[in-house]
């Protein structure tokens, strides 16, 4: 039964921290009492110890084989597809992948899911598409962006979210000093210049992702 609301967690980059906010938000959101469900379409991996799966099944107490299913593990650290073919296996497709996702989802319904994607925000997932493309296939409430606060981060948001229209966005700058001033800038120039949603901790994305789309009771 799908989520009451599905958030899908990119970023500007890779390795920007959407497992590290993922995980984060899981731990924030179940222990605010909601039930909470972490997917990974596909991974790609250097090592099979604690691939992301390992770690957002460990957060919300999800079987891990439910948060990414085997098949669409693939042991090689490129984009799933081309590790895919690296490892003489057909790539994924959008369409697979996001029948995998609505097929994962579990009774009783969960409150909200989190789906990481891979990479960044036009990072190859499959054969044909990105992450953008699982959010609007999985009709998200939200996309949380993850970004670093520093020098170039407007420009990479910029792209970044007008990427994923129509997907309602937060941003959510990773790692922010507000004792920094171009930290404080950034976040400035984004909320008042660029209208978006801007948050700097894991509570206040939490508050996005709940309000978000307001698809049912
Ligand atoms: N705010 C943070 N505080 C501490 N460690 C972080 C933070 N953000 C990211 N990390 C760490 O940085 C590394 C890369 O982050 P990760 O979440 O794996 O990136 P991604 O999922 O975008 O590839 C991980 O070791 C992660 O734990
Ligand atoms: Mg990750």
């Amino acid at each position: 039964m799908r989520p009451r609301r599905v958030a899908v967690v990119t970023g500007t980059g890779t390795g920007i921290g959407k497992t590290w906010l993922t995980v984060e938000l899981a731990r924030h959101l179940r222990a605010c009492g909601l039930a909470v469900a972490a997917r990974k379409p596909v991974q790609s991996y250097a090592s099979s110890t604690a691939t992301d799966a390992h770690l957002l099944a460990a957060a919300t107490g999800e079987d891990l084989l439910r948060v990414c299913p085997r098949h669409r593990w693939y042991a090689v650290p490129m984009a799933p597809p081309m590790a895919a073919s690296v490892l003489g296996l057909a790539p994924p497709e959008r369409g697979q992948l996001l029948d995998e996702v609505k097929a994962s989802w579990a009774v009783p319904r969960a409150d909200i899911a989190l789906v990481e994607g891979a990479g960044a925000v036009a990072s190859p997932l499959a054969a044909d598409c990105d992450t953008t493309d699982i959010a609007r296939g999985l009709g998200a409430d939200i996309a949380v962006v993850v970004a670093h606060p520093g020098l170039g981060t407007i420009n990479d948001v910029r792209l970044a979210t007008r990427a994923l229209a129509p997907v309602p966005v937060v941003v959510f700058l990773n790692r922010f000093d507000p004792d920094e001033k171009l930290h404080a800038l950034n976040r400035a120039w984004l909320a008042d210049v660029d209208g978006l949603a801007v948050a700097t901790s894991v509570e206040e994305v939490a508050v996005h992702v709940e309000d978000a789309g307001k698809r049912g009771p």
